[in-house]
């Protein structure tokens, strides 16, 4: 069985005063954040006051981003993953479409992220997503898979054990258009089916998360299919309510 997973991205959203409201009501989360891995990811700036009010709750904190170096080293404007571990998080989002498409991260560059994170034991969350044209136009599929398997290609499938994959159609993220049940669960599937023709147990084991305009009032029938392993939250991390809404649905599927 696997453990769903709720992740908050917070993106550049919030001020210190909402992270503390918002860090304050996920960990009173009790016994639903037993149930669900919750994760918040919030800014930079305040990922010392998440972890510090997380602690003593089942709740981790991810960043947002890393630097694909391991070594410390001249590189103005990075952090590191150990800074990262360091700092308290357990958890690293890599790959998320707005740094592919605003930054220019390469599948690539995604990929060597994951290696820095896996390096000093952060879990990195892996962000793939195809566009609406790349849908339309049949490429949906190719799209996935090459972005799939840059990180399987320079991690080794059996790193893949300690990533979790967010599933995040473009199209549907922060436009209140959500991917259907049964189009997450199509390609959740797909992927599980590409990753188990390299390893069939880690395929099995390793946790889809699905990203793009879940909401408390569609989480459930998202998390209800048998693909779906818990969500990336954006917009709705940043409401109090609806992030525990969707918490608790996470703990009932
Ligand atoms: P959204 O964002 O929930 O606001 O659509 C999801 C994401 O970008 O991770």
């Amino acid at each position: 069985m696997r453990k769903l997973m709720v992740a908050g991205n917070w993106k550049m959203h919030g001020s210190q005063s909402l992270s503390d409201e918002l860090t304050a009501a996920t960990s009173s989360l009790g016994e639903v954040a037993d149930q669900v891995d919750v994760v918040i990811c919030p800014p930079f700036p305040y990922l010392g006051t998440v972890v510090s009010g997380c602690a003593g709750s089942s709740v981790s904190t991810g960043a947002q981003n890393l630097s694909n170096q391991v070594a410390d080293g001249a590189y103005t404007g990075e952090v590191s993953g150990r800074m990262l571990r360091e700092a308290g998080c357990a958890h690293v989002i890599v790959g998320h479409s707005e740094r592919r498409s605003y930054y220019g991260e390469t599948s690539q560059l995604v990929a060597e992220k994951a290696a820095a994170a896996l390096e000093v034991g952060l879990t990195p969350l892996v962000c793939i997503g195809e566009t609406l044209e790349e849908r339309e136009s049949g490429n949906m599929e190719a799209v996935l898979s090459e972005q799939l398997d840059a990180v399987i290609n320079h991690l080794g499938i059996q790193a893949m054990a300690n990533t979790v994959i967010a599933y995040e159609p473009v199209w549907a993220i922060g436009t209140g258009v959500t991917a259907s049940p049964e189009q997450a669960q199509e390609v959740h599937a797909f992927l599980r089916q590409r990753m188990a023709g390299n390893d069939a147990t880690i395929a099995a084991e390793i946790r889809i998360l699905y990203g793009g305009s879940v909401k408390g009032n569609n989480a459930k029938e998202l998390f209800a299919c048998p693909d779906v392993d818990g969500g990336l939250i954006g917009g709705a991390s940043l409401d109090a309510e609806q992030f525990s809404t969707i918490c608790k649905a996470a703990a009932k599927s």
